[in-house]
């Protein structure tokens, strides 16, 4: 299972980067402006920022919405780096721009997919990722696990290659479901990743062989 992180925010990256456990990097247009990303320049050059300090993708979003444009767009955005994946929105220009990326060799993660029908349009496009947005379909009473649960049995009827990233995820009991379930990717916030860490019998543990290892070596 890979391990990205949902942010824009260096800092972050760098910390999750260092941990080791890091395989690539989600953006959206909320989350650079949330750090006070904008202009074209600025944002094409914090890409680049992001890239040099993750080994894998980074998913970068283009805000064009016409076939002309997400093409122009995206071509530009997987120049930048090898390692940017174009973002793509899933509708019906989307689809088609998609195709074109993977007729192409230029990555993709289709995204604000909300459906099983949706995710299979976009493994039919050739999408690379496809981000299920979890989170925001529990915060509607919707399961977003068993969504995500229904798009593993339909990609695996079919050897479809999409990687399923389970997308909004919010914290770590996402993260370990997506795993049960066999998502191949999650993309979350630092503390979905840093909130596994965490368990008191390690804690207490690590307390008590450390002051016996004192006692005995004064
Ligand atoms: C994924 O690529 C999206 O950027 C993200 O996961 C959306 O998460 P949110 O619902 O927390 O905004």
């Amino acid at each position: 299972m890979k391990f990205f992180i949902d942010t824009a925010n260096l800092d972050q990256i760098r910390e999750a980067q260092e941990l080791g456990v890091l395989d690539g990097v989600t953006t959206n247009p909320s989350l650079m402006a949330k750090e006070g990303i904008t202009g074209q320049n600025n944002i094409l050059k914090h890409y680049v920022d992001i890239c040099n300090i993750v080994d894998g993708d980074v998913s970068a979003e283009v805000i064009a919405t016409d076939f002309d444009g997400i093409v122009k767009e995206g071509e530009a955005l997987a120049d930048l780096h090898p390692q940017i994946v174009v973002k793509v929105p899933m509708i019906k220009e989307g689809v088609k721009a998609i195709k074109y990326f993977s007729d192409h060799g230029i990555k993709t993660n289709c995204t604000l997919v909300f459906s099983s029908g949706q995710a299979l349009l976009a493994a039919k496009a050739g999408a690379t990722y496809m981000s299920p947005f979890i989170g925001r379909l529990d915060d509607i009473s919707s399961d977003g696990l068993e969504l995500i649960a229904d798009i593993r049995e339909i990609y695996d009827n079919y050897g479809f290659e999409t990687q399923i990233l389970a997308a909004s995820v919010r914290h770590t009991m996402h993260v370990i479901e997506c795993a049960h379930i066999g998502a191949d990717v999650m993309t979350g916030p630092l503390s979905s990743i840093t909130g596994l860490l965490k368990h008191p019998l390690t804690d207490i543990g690590l307390d008590k062989f450390l002051a016996d290892y004192r006692k005995g070596n004064q």
